[in-house]
């Protein structure tokens, strides 16, 4: 099983290349099949989530032609199933989308239900209730939800909860459905605006998306494309921390930097300087940083997804500060592998309060999931010693070559599969 070592103390200097968003890409391959035409979809992450995807879509019929590491040409005029029980896809969230895609195009999807990250109870209740509003019937028998309708048409839909993966697949499927659709209280996070202009480019008519209501005028049918994934907002987020709580220096390129305002108001709260550029941003953290409140929120609030990234870092800032976890009540299991480096932390409920120690010092840790893995590798980058982080294939599901990135930036980490690599390192580096 892989792992990484890594040992701590360097801060990270230069510059890094954020990769396409792993979670608009999910929604923009599962909206492609909506065509019989060819579509080039372009700055794809190469991270595991993807290709699992890619390869529950091949299982059913699409042909997939890798250009290169992140572009795919894809055909899904051949579909011969709308059944798709393709295993891994339960290891994947971003599955369901393809459920809205089947169901706007051929009226019918039977897919695994999701699995992903096991950061909460993630029902699916919303995406049902839009699917059954536009006329659908959906069951969930051994293991598969079933969406089958006669025809879809227009509805008005109200979330109850602001979700993006609700947002993004009544969206899709709607697309495809005759009438007008109107959703309120949609998500209005990057990747679902990036999504509406993929489903766009394709001929679809959406409106409003980036708003929290979004109209939905049905085609019959959807055309060719050439398409460019945005940016990982996530990923950029995640290098913007790694350079604040090692007192680093970093640039981070290929990035929008509007999509990171919530994360910059944290940085520069608690004492970083973030300078921002047309399409990168750059983090300085010189001195010792402070402690600062923070509630996750959807978007344009903190992101729940960067809460583990800001959680370590307040770990070794100077006082008290409180992080309020509002979106999904399992996302403070990194807490525990936090203790375990010499953090001082306490949760209580949605609530973590965390008081900053002067140094991290290195241990064997594990991650609980894929934002907190990689949250407890910067940790580890900060920590005195050596750490081991197990279970990276969490972190892989969502970061494109996470180890070779922070190593360009003066990052001591290896990946090791065994014993012999682990004790390589350790003599290497002292
Ligand atoms: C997506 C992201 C995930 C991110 C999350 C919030 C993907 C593949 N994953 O997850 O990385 O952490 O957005 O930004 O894009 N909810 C319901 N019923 C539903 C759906 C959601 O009650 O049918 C609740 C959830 O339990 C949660 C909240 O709504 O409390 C937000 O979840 P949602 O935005 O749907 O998250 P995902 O789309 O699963």
């Amino acid at each position: 099983m892989e792992q990484y070592i890594i040992k701590g103390g360097n801060p990270l200097v230069g510059e890094v290349e954020i990769s396409g968003a792993k979670n608009a890409a999910l929604g923009i391959l599962a909206a492609a099949i909506m065509t019989d035409d060819t579509v080039l979809i372009e700055n794809l992450p190469d991270v595991r989530d993807i290709n699992v995807l890619l390869e529950a879509m091949e299982s059913i019929g699409v042909r997939v032609e890798r250009l290169t590491r992140h572009a795919v040409m894809l055909n899904s005029a051949q579909i011969g199933d709308v059944r798709v029980d393709y295993e891994h896809i339960k290891r994947i969230r971003g599955s369901y989308y393809l459920i809205g895609a089947l169901l706007g195009k051929y009226k019918r999807a039977e897919v695994l239900l999701p699995g992903g990250c096991n950061i909460g109870s993630r029902p699916i209740d919303l995406h049902i209730k839009g699917f059954k509003a536009l006329g659908a019937k959906v069951t969930i028998r051994n293991g598969f939800i079933i969406a089958k309708a006669d025809h879809l048409h227009g509805s008005h839909i109200f979330l109850d909860t602001v979700s993006v993966g609700a947002t993004i697949n009544i969206m899709t499927a709607a697309a495809m459905a005759e009438g007008y659709t109107i959703i309120e209280n949609c998500a209005r996070e990057p990747h679902v605006v990036d999504v509406a202009n993929f489903l766009n480019s394709m001929g679809a008519n959406i409106k409003g998306a980036g708003t929290d209501v979004i109209r939905i005028r049905g085609v019959q049918r959807l055309h060719r494309t050439e398409y460019s994934v945005i940016p990982d907002q996530i990923e950029a987020g995640t290098f913007m921390f790694a350079a604040a709580a090692t007192k680093g220096d970093v640039m981070v390129k290929n990035v929008i930097p509007k999509h990171l305002e919530a994360t910059t108001a944290k940085l520069l709260e608690i004492g970083c300087e973030v300078e921002e550029f047309d399409s990168a941003v750059r983090v300085v953290a010189a001195k010792r940083l402070c402690s600062t409140n923070v509630k996750t929120l959807p978007y344009p609030g903190y992101p729940t997804d960067m809460q583990p990234q800001i959680g370590v870092t307040l770990a070794l800032a100077r006082g008290t500060s409180i992080v309020t976890e509002s979106i999904f009540e399992n996302r403070f299991k990194y807490m525990d592998e936090l203790a375990r480096m010499g953090a001082d932390v306490r949760v209580e409920g949605n609530t973590a309060i965390i008081t900053g120690v002067e140094k991290l010092s290195g241990a064997c840790v594990s991650a609980p999931d894929l934002r907190a893995g990689a949250a407890l590798v910067i940790a580890a980058l900060a920590a005195e010693g050596v750490t081991v982080v197990d279970d990276i294939v969490y972190i892989q599901r969502g970061y494109e070559e996470f180890d070779v990135k922070l190593r360009s930036l003066g990052a001591e980490i290896e990946k090791v599969s065994n014993e012999k690599e682990a004790l390589k390192f350790r003599l290497r580096c002292g």
